[in-house]
């Protein structure tokens, strides 16, 4: 077993959701959380955590190699959440996306492949996503995306995702580096950043504001609890097979239309909560995963996620922690609101 494992990003959604579950199930391991704090990085996602002594948090950019090299010096694996992740913002603004998506992940590789020295046992996990594949069709529900469909990224997002794939995919190719990709569908669960539609729309409906659905509201995502992505990525850094690349998926395809009449009725709103709004540049229509290489070779299947309970457990997260979304949407926050929605 890896018993230090760096994780980048780890303040954010899904790593502070994974540095969670990596302590509770592997009571030997240690943990060092990398993050440098942008608007969504929030060391409130890991209260509880931050006494316990197998944890520790350090504030740095892995842009900075002077920040990253000796702290993956001492890791046995990476596991690398750390990016910016809204696409939303990227249409606004793609630099800080190429950034750290791209020049961030090149600078963490480089720093392990310096320091691994052809140390095989060394793992880097990259952490990728469902979009760079691109778009399916509305018509044609018997397709899903596996490992082997084409990169097709259609947003600055993916499209920076998708390089950073690429260079791990080299690093392993080029200096025999144990390079591992994950690629999940959409997250959701506690400590979700309030931009991203599920606590978004939550939120909204219990500050008594409309949800603003993009478009015609048939878009479909596929949606995973957070720990169903924390067990894959766990499993993957165990016992995936260097080199590969595993796709994770919830089994869940939703429309968004589907997905906020069911948040309506958990929470006991009507359709006039409903605001219409001009589509998202670019929207890629539908996603679906096949994951059942991770399935077949690490006997993962997604077991957190099925709705409505799953669902249910997360509006009433929200519902329960007003302190921490209500703090989260002050600030900055109203100014990317109002440029998005523009107000309302
Ligand atoms: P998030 O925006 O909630 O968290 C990102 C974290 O990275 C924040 O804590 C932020 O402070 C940190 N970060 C950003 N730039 C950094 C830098 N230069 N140096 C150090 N830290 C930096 O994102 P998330 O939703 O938790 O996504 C985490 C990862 O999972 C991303 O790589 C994303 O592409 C991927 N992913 C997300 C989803 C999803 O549904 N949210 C699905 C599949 C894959
Ligand atoms: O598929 C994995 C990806 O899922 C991750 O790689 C990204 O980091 C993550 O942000 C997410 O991307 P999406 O763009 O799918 O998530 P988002 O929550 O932004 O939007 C989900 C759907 O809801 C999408 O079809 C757009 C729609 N939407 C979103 C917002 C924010 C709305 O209709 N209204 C909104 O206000």
């Amino acid at each position: 077993m890896r018993t230090h494992i760096l994780v980048t990003g780890g303040a954010g959604f899904i790593g502070s959701n994974f540095i969670r579950f990596l302590l509770a199930q592997r009571p030997g391991v240690r943990v060092t959380n990398l993050d440098s704090l942008t608007y969504s990085g929030n060391l409130e996602n890991l209260t509880g955590i931050d006494a316990d002594p197998r944890y520790r948090f350090v504030k740095g950019d892995i842009c900075d190699d002077a920040a990253v090299s000796p702290l993956v010096a001492q890791a046995d694996a990476v596991v690398h959440f750390a990016a910016e992740s809204h696409v939303d913002r990227s249409i606004l603004d793609s630099r800080p996306f190429v950034v750290t998506n791209v020049m961030g992940t090149q600078t963490l590789l480089d720093a392990c492949r310096r320091a691994w020295a052809g140390n095989a046992d060394r793992r880097f996990l990259y952490v990728s996503t469902d979009e760079v594949y691109g778009s399916l069709p509305l018509d044609r529900p018997e397709l899903k995306f596996t490992e082997e469909t084409p990169l097709q990224t259609n947003s600055p997002y993916s499209a920076s995702k998708a390089a950073g794939d690429l260079l791990a995919r080299a690093y392993h190719h080029t200096f025999k580096m144990s390079v591992l990709t994950t690629r999940c569908s959409n997250n959701f669960g506690p400590y979700q950043f309030p931009e991203k539609v599920i606590p978004l729309f939550v939120t909204n409906l219990i500050e008594g504001k409309q949800v603003p659905l993009y478009g015609d509201g048939l878009n479909v995502r596929d949606w995973i609890h957070v720990d169903d992505h924390s067990d894959g990525v766990l499993c993957v850094l165990e016992r995936g097979r260097p080199g590969e690349v595993y796709n994770l998926g919830g089994n869940n395809e939703r429309s968004n239309l589907e997905l906020t009449h069911a948040i309506l009725a958990l929470m006991g709103k009507g359709p006039e909560m409903i605001r219409p709004v001009a589509d998202r540049p670019g929207h890629d229509r539908r996603y679906a995963i096949d994951a059942t290489k991770a399935l077949r070779e690490l006997g993962w299947t997604p077991t957190r996620s099925a709705w409505p309970a799953a669902l249910e457990r997360t509006v009433r997260w929200y519902a329960d922690n007003p302190t921490w979304w209500r703090r989260v949407k002050s600030g900055a926050y109203r100014e990317y609101y109002a440029k998005q929605y523009g107000g309302g």
